[in-house]
């Protein structure tokens, strides 16, 4: 679990106790426990008298700490800590996720948050802010930052911001994709820059403005959200299912040039699912269910995919229990690319 990300490095005796207050350590081991009790008149100062009371209250008087009576104190403390001493963002593993304002990007910030990663969300939409981060802090803790990574510099940014605020970066998923139709004629210039310079380019900018955080702080992980179109080749959409081939090698390649500093690099690769993005192209279509039916029926399932199903992909593969996995692919297309 991400947890043990954050548990490999330096940790003061207060992180741990916000780990435990956040329920990401079930049994604390021994030697955390000593660790805390060494620190619990530090914590006790942050309280106020009634609090203190009201602590005495639960542990039902003073017979000496033991493992659980001082789980719950510090349960308690925790609470307070977060607020006056230190933020749980220096405590969790940092992941930032873009294309978080919709779809799949947003259902798998929510999910990451509620797998004990602090969530820096990002998307255009600047209005959302306020109800993704409801969302993420709602599943566990996060943040939102708007940011249109095809400007100049802006990948960049948002980077530093995060390992500015944090000062860690430890995850990085690279969502934000747009979609547009047209075979190889038909494509004009601007519009083949408009998708490879954000679903490759700036997914390209991100990894390499993250990885030297990532390596500084012993590690990370980036999970590519690419397409079944970076496998296939879908008619009429070349710009498109190029820039998802190309986050294929992206991900092969960092794989293989950053697995010794122990950054790992994994692409999802959706089927056509459930998002806004596809729900609107639907309902616009001239005869919507014979489209939704067409985008179903391509594939032996026979239906489209969830964000949840690939939220959950996305969380999986992001996380530190699966470290051995690097460089390759996880396909959710309801059998598309195996038929
Ligand atoms: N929905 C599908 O069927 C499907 C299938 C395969 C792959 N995918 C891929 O999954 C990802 C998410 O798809 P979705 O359907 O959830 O999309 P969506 O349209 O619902 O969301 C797209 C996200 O990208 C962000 N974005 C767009 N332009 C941006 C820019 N210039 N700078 C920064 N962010 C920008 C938006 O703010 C939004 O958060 C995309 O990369 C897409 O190619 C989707």
């Amino acid at each position: 679990m991400p947890v043990e990300l954050a548990r490999a490095k330096d940790q003061t005796p207060a992180q741990i106790v916000l780990h435990v207050h956040l329920g990401k350590v079930a049994t604390p081991k021994a030697r955390d426990l000593d660790r805390v009790r060494q620190n619990i008149d530090v914590f006790d100062s942050e309280l106020d008298p009634d609090e203190t009371e009201r602590i005495g209250a639960l542990e039902g008087g003073d017979s000496g700490p033991t493992p659980r009576r001082m789980l719950r104190r510090l349960t308690f403390c925790s609470e307070r800590i977060r607020e006056v001493t230190m933020s749980e963002r220096t405590v969790l593993p940092v992941m930032i996720v873009t294309g978080a304002t919709s779809g799949i990007g947003r259902a798998a910030a929510g999910m990451l948050a509620g797998h004990g990663w602090y969530v820096v969300a990002s998307g255009l939409e600047d209005e959302l802010g306020e109800a993704v981060t409801a969302e993420l802090r709602a599943a566990g803790s996060g943040e939102f930052i708007p940011s249109n990574l095809t400007l100049a510099g802006a990948p960049e940014r948002l980077i530093a911001t995060v390992v500015e605020r944090h000062g860690r970066l430890d995850g990085l998923v690279n969502d934000a994709g747009i979609y547009r139709l047209g075979d190889t004629v038909e494509t004009s210039i601007e519009e083949w820059d408009a998708v490879v310079g954000l679903n490759l380019r700036a997914a390209f900018l991100m990894c390499r403005a993250a990885i030297p955080h990532m390596v500084a702080t012993g590690g990370g992980v980036i999970v590519n959200v690419a397409s079944e179109a970076g496998i296939s080749a879908f008619p009429h959409q070349v710009a498109y299912n190029v820039s998802k081939a190309g986050m294929l090698m992206l991900t092969r390649s960092i794989a293989v040039d950053h697995a010794a500093q122990k950054v790992r690099a994994v692409s999802v690769c959706p089927g056509t699912t459930m998002t806004p993005m596809v729900a609107e192209a639907i309902r616009s279509a001239p005869n919507p269910q014979e489209l939704e039916r067409r985008f179903a029926s391509v594939r032996p399932a026979n239906r489209l995919g969830t964000m949840e199903e690939i939220a959950t992909a996305i969380v999986f593969a992001a996380s530190p229990s699966v470290q051995y996995m690097t460089g390759n692919e996880i396909v959710i297309d309801g059998g598309f690319t195996a038929s």
